[in-house]
Formats: C-alpha cells, structure tokens, sequence
C-alpha cells in the first residue's frame, strides 16, 4: 500500500516542505510537513490544509484521488497559517463547500482572509455525518491557539490531532514504524518542549478528553503519523504536560574569557562525579530551540553568563526570553557567572529563576576575573551539593 493511503479512501494529501530551516524561530533543521487529509465518503471531506505556498502539492495529491471541485466539506482544526494557509486559493475552486471549524475558528478565518464562506462551526461533542463516517470534535483550546480542535472517526478510529502530537521533520516516511520510536520521540520532544510547553493545563485537559477514545492511528498536522507508538507517545504528553522530568542536570552558559566557562565545567565535574547524568550546552554553538528539549528533560537547569554592560550577554538574554516565554516548571535552577567589576549577570539570572518559580536552593557562584584553582575546587564541590539535593528532591 502506497504510504499516502492510510486506509481505503482515506488519503494523506499533504505538503513536504524539504527546506525550511526556521519556523518562527524553531531551528527545523530537517524540514517539516503540513499534513492534510482526504476521506472519500458520500461527502468528500479535507481536513486542515497547508501553507499558501504549498498549496500545488496538495492540489497534485489530492487529484490524484479525487477531482478537487468535489470536495463538499473543509474542515479547519486550527486556524494557523501552516493549515488554513491553502483554504482562500481552494475556496475559489469550490465556492459552494461548507467550511467546518470551531467558534474561535470562524472567528479567526474571517479576521485572516475577509471571506464569507459557508461556515458550520461546531464544538465538543457535535458530529456531522458523512456516509459511512462520522466526523466527532472536541475543542483543545491553546493546543495550540484558541481555535485549536481536534477530529475523530469512530468508525475507524483516526483521531486528526492537528499540532498535537506533531513532528517538524521533512521525510518521504508517513508512519512512526518506518522511521522507528526513538527518532520521532527526539522530534516529537522537541516539537512539544518549543511549542506546546506553556500550554500543560490544557494539554491534560484534552488527554482526559482523549482518554475515553479508541485510537488505532493519530494522524497529526506535521510530521509523521502515529500508529505503532500511540500509547508511549500519549504516556510522554502526560509527563511533558505534567512538567515531570528525570534526575538529569543541563547547564546553559556562554563565557566571554573563559572564566564563565571554566565555572561551568567545574559545576559539570561535580554533578558528574556524583552520578549525574550532565548535558553542557554553550549559548555560543547551540540554538535556543535545540537546547529546550533538554530543559524539558532536565529536573535541574543551572544558568551561567558572565557580566557585559552591567547585564548579561545578548546570547543568554535571547535564552532567558525564549525561556520565561515557553515557562518550564518544577525545576530547580542554579546561577552562575564571572565579572570583571560589578557582577550584576547572576542577579538577572537568579531573578529569572525566580520569576519562573523554580526551586532556588543554593546562592549563585560569581567570581572575580578568573577563578584560581582553589575557587573551582569550591565550585566542584557546589556542583556536588546540587547533585544531592537533586536525588533528594524526588
Ligand atoms: Fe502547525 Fe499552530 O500551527
């Protein structure tokens, strides 16, 4: 079976974007899909669409199946532009088509195109017929906008997740098995710890709506579609949305002379010499969006920069921004630094990890100039005091 059919008349008609490398600041250093969906019934239905730029490679696939002026219903999950972004240029084809999307949907698609198309607006627990099929909703506002839904088929027990459970990756595979658990868990983490992090409350909320459905296949907005690993993948957006994270410690620094850095690795020394697994990630070489995933995964996040300007460095002011933003919680944090005079860069930190409500359990370590061997020394040993109060702190 082609890998576009995912079961008979029910087709993946989406759009590969091979090159996009930054998706409003996301590093997609593999590209990514927008991921619609054809389902052949005695209506002919789309569910979401994809960027307005893509829109003649979802045109391509969907006549491949159907002539696309038959499309009676378009359904629009979310209103976003990597999924609405193809309805104005298909409206034109098909003018008389309902457009079926929640409240907050219609609202957002008139305010995006000024369009008055034939809207059926819907909410948790309606349903509309479509032959053999039915289409059931469930709103899952902040899931990533207001508007966000997601669709059911009982009957064949799809559920369309939208950005739910979603992958920025570009890849001729449709399905988790080709590609194997691990890699698309990577960029499922990834995509959940850059976009859907803010959103827990309502991320548990949808799972326990979730929860009462038997689901053989998600088939989400991007990436690929979940068939193998359901059960693994919606144990992970429990733990993510929960804020749980393993006993692990990440420090995220960047150094002007060194001297922050020679910090950082006495921390990395002692949380390591006390059995600590330690990821190091320098603001200099590492992009924001590709450290959040260890954030999410890091119970302890220790936060280093040396003072520049009586602040800290550009580098760490866009992390710090980035970060208050996507607002991880039940950390503990740490802060650390160097300074010439002044010393002002482990305040700003310590006050970010105060303004996230992180657990600050030992002053920050801030040293003149270079620290001497005796002053790393301490350092190693504060870095093992974090790593005893890490395996405390569960
Ligand atoms: Fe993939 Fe919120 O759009």
């Amino acid at each position: 079976m082609h890998t576009e059919t995912i079961k008979e008349g029910i087709y993946w008609v989406g759009a590969i974007d091979w090159d996009v490398r930054n998706f409003h600041g996301y590093l997609t250093q593999q590209g990514t899909s927008y991921n619609a969906y054809l389902i052949i019934d005695e209506k002919i239905t789309l569910v979401d669409t994809v960027k307005p730029d893509k829109f003649g490679q979802m045109i391509d696939r969907i006549s491949r199946y159907v002539d696309p002026s038959r499309i009676d219903y378009v359904l629009s999950n979310h209103v976003e532009m990597d999924h609405s972004g193809g309805i104005p240029e298909l409206m034109e084809l098909i003018p008389q088509a309902t457009v079926i999307t929640s409240k907050a949907g219609e609202k957002g698609l008139r305010q995006h195109y000024k369009k008055e198309w034939n809207f059926r607006v819907v909410k948790s627990g309606d349903s509309i017929d479509i032959g053999k099929r039915t289409l059931s909703f469930v709103n899952t506002p902040m899931v990533h906008w207001p508007d966000s839904m997601v669709t059911y088929i009982p009957e064949e027990k799809i559920l369309f997740s939208n950005d739910a459970f979603g992958q920025h990756l570009a890849t001729s595979e449709r399905f988790d098995d080709e590609l194997g658990w691990s890699a698309v868990r990577k960029d499922a983490a990834k995509y959940y710890a850059n976009i859907v992090l803010p959103f827990g409350k309502q991320v548990q909320k949808a799972l326990s709506a979730l929860s009462s459905m038997e689901i053989e296949l998600i088939a989400p907005s991007h990436g690929l579609m979940w068939k193998s690993h359901i059960q693994k993948i919606m144990a992970e957006y429990q733990k993510w949305s929960n804020h749980e994270a393993p006993n692990r410690a990440l420090i995220v620094y960047d150094s002007m002379w060194q001297s922050t850095e020679k910090i950082a690795t006495a921390l990395e020394k002692g949380l390591s010499e006390s059995g600590i697994y330690t990821t190091l990630r320098n603001l200099k070489v590492n992009h924001i969006s590709n450290i959040m995933p260890d954030v999410m995964e890091s119970k302890l996040v220790l936060l280093g920069s040396p003072t520049l300007n009586n602040s800290i460095l550009p580098t760490m002011g866009q992390f710090l921004t980035y970060l208050r933003g996507l607002k991880p919680q039940n950390k503990i944090g740490f802060a650390f630094g160097s300074y010439g005079w002044g010393g002002q860069a482990v305040k700003e930190l310590v006050q970010t990890i105060e303004d996230l409500n992180w657990e600050n359990p030992l002053e920050g370590v801030n040293i003149e100039y270079i620290p001497d061997t005796e002053e790393l020394s301490a350092t190693v040993d504060i870095g093992k005091s974090l790593a005893e109060i890490l395996m405390k702190s569960n």
